[in-house]
Parts: structure tokens; C-alpha cells; sequence
């Protein structure tokens, strides 16, 4: 037996981004300064996930603990990590986060270029039973000149972003992140023994056909027409191998295993809630920037989800995405 060597010279993620940095010539730095906040605001989170049952984290808000100190729930807490490592890190002008109903100013003093989406921790339904959960942020430099606080910063097209990721709190945790351009998505492992994320999957390219497709099935009293026959068409052995029905529940998770392993994953339109539930702005684009820039596609069901003009903070979005020919056999029986 030999032990594993341990790297000198690891690739951790600040020296990724830095290193992509030195490339542009005209870069401040800003962007690496700001993943950088966001880098600690994950550790710190995924620490408190990780001992969340033994520091009375689940459940219950409101509540005070014996030294009398609040007791925060684990969304509340990864909420206020996000706010205030990105607030004080001189880079961003303005956030959004799916907590809070509006935008979220920064003080003057601290104001940079960039607008961050973020929904600090996804999922929230896994949360008491340990099973994966997430963070997911999408990266804009400000359009609108003035210095105030302008909520149209916030309502760009998908496309500007400058960077987008999720960070996975799953049987390991890992940040997947693309510089967009075609840079790449590229995947980092915490590694909780030196408190950095290294890169362990570079270059990550989504599948172009998969074999498992993920949809609330329960649901499916509440479909249209194309999703109830293109569900069937996967389960029907006549149209092909079945696919295997995947569904964690926790969007992060779907939407990383449908990037390793290929298929689709569909929130769709319901008869009750006529634009689906995820929300486009810190759900919905992050995904579909990291899933086009691996070679997938992301829509939602008439144009990319990257296109769609954001006309208010929290606004959803149905979306279907996915491995390209998977999401095309879709889109096709959805468009006739
Ligand atoms: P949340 O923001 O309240 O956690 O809800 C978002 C989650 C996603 O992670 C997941 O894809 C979806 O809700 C699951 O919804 P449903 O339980 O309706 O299938
Ligand atoms: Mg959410």
C-alpha cells in the first residue's frame, strides 16, 4: 500500500480564477475578490449543514438557545453569510437574494461593479431529512450609470452574466463554476482538511443524450399535453429503452447529476402555477449558463432561459434542460 501523495501544487479554486484573470489584461481583480467572499460564505455554510442536527440548527426559528442567543435555521443563517461576506468584500453594488423580497443595498462606501443572484440554500425541503441541498448564484456587472441603488440592474438577460455556479452540499461538497465565453465548467471538491476547493473535475461536458429523466411525477394530474406524452414516450419500451426516473427534489442535485450523467430535467408549467415554480433569476439562469457553457441546452419551452427578459426580481420561470438531444426531443413535441 502506498498512501496517497499529497499535492504540492494544487489547482485550488482562487488560483483558477486568478490565473483566468491574468489573462485579460484590463481585469481589476474584482471578480476573484468577490468568488472569493462567495468561496467563504460555502465553507461556512457547508460546515453548518454538516453540523447542523448538533447545533440545533434544523427546524424551528424564533426560538432562543441557553445563552439566550437566537436560535438561526439554517436557511436564515446561509442567508446572512451570503449578505455579509459579498457586502464587505468592495466588489458588489446591489444583491438579490430569494429571502428577501427586495433588492438588498450596499452601504456606499463598499460599492463595486457587480450584481449578484444568489438563493443561498436551495432546497429547503431536503434540509431535516440530510438529504442534498445547494447554493446557486449568477454574476452581473451593473448597466445602470448612476451609483444609487437601481433595481434594473438586476433585470438582464441571462446572457451578461459574467459567472455563474452552485455549490453542492451533497456526500461531498462541491462548487461548480463557469467564467462563461467559453471558458468551461469546471467542478471543486472541498477538501475540509486544508478548508480549499480543488479542482477535480476540469472542463466538464454534459452527455449529448442521457437515459433518465427528473420531473415531479406527482404532478402530473397538473401537466399539458407535451410533458404527459413525452414522459410517456421515456417509460414506453415501443418508443425506445426506457429511462430511469431520477428526482431529489433539490434543484442543485438534479441539475448536477443531469450534467455528469446526461438526460433531462423539467420543471414545467402547471394548471396551478402557470410558470412553474423555480425562479428565473438565481434558479433558473445560473443553471442554464452552467448547462449551455458543458454543451447542454436550457429553455423554457419557447426560448433559452438565458434570453428571457426578467421584468420583476422573483419572477418564475417552467424550465426543461438538459443533455442537447434529450431537451430537442422535447422541445419538438412541445412546439407542434
Ligand atoms: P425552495 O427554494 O423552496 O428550496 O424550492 C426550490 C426547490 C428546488 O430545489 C427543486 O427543484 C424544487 O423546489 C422542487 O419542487 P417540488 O417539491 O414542487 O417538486
Ligand atoms: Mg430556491
Amino acid at each position: 500500500y502506498e498512501p496517497p501523495a499529497f499535492d504540492s501544487n494544487c489547482m485550488t479554486l482562487t488560483r483558477y480564477v486568478l490565473a483566468e484573470q491574468k489573462k485579460v489584461p484590463s481585469a481589476t481583480g474584482d471578480l476573484t475578490q468577490l468568488l472569493t467572499s462567495i468561496q467563504t460564505a460555502v465553507k461556512a455554510v457547508s460546515s453548518a449543514v454538516r453540523r447542523a442536527g448538533l447545533t440545533h440548527l434544523y427546524g424551528m426559528d424564533g426560538s432562543t438557545n441557553v445563552q439566550g442567543e437566537d436560535v438561526k435555521k439554517l436557511d436564515v443563517l446561509s442567508n446572512e453569510l451570503f449578505i455579509n461576506m459579498l457586502a464587505s468584500s468592495f466588489t458588489v453594488h446591489m444583491l438579490v437574494s430569494e429571502e428577501n423580497e427586495t433588492v438588498i443595498e450596499i452601504e456606499t462606501e463598499k460599492r463595486g461593479k457587480y450584481v449578484v443572484c444568489f438563493d443561498p440554500l436551495d432546497g429547503s425541503s431536503n434540509i431535516d431529512c440530510l438529504v442534498s441541498i445547494g447554493s446557486i448564484f449568477g454574476i452581473f456587472k451593473k448597466t445602470n450609470e448612476s451609483n444609487e441603488t437601481n433595481v434594473s440592474n438586476a433585470f438582464q438577460t441571462g446572457r451578461n452574466m459574467v459567472a455563474a455556479g452552485y455549490a453542492l452540499y451533497g456526500s461531498a461538497t462541491m462548487m461548480v463554476l463557469s467564467l462563461g465565453q467559453g471558458r468551461g465548467v469546471n467542478g471543486f471538491m472541498l477538501d475540509p482538511s486544508i478548508g480549499e476547493f480543488l479542482l477535480t473535475e476540469s472542463n466538464i461536458k454534459i452527455p449529448s443524450k442521457g437515459n433518465i429523466y427528473s420531473i415531479n411525477e406527482g404532478y402530473s394530474h397538473l401537466w399539458d399535453k407535451s410533458v404527459t406524452e413525452y414522459v410517456r414516450r421515456k417509460k414506453d419500451p415501443e418508443c425506445g429503452k426506457p429511462y430511469g426516473a431520477r428526482y431529489v427534489g433539490s434543484m442543485v442535485a438534479d441539475v448536477h447529476r443531469t450534467l455528469k450523467y446526461g438526460g433531462i430535467f423539467m420543471y414545467p408549467a402547471t394548471k396551478v402555477s402557470p410558470n412553474g415554480k423555480l425562479r428565473l433569476l438565481y434558479e433558473g439562469n445560473p443553471m442554464a449558463f452552467i448547462i449551455e457553457e458543458a454543451g447542454g441546452l436550457a429553455s423554457n419551452g419557447k426560448i433559452p432561459i438565458l434570453d428571457i427578459q426578467p421584468t420583476a426580481l422573483h419572477q418564475r420561470s417552467p424550465i426543461f434542460l438538459g443533455s442537447k438531444d434529450d431537451v430537442n426531443e422535447f422541445l419538438k413535441i412541445h412546439q407542434s
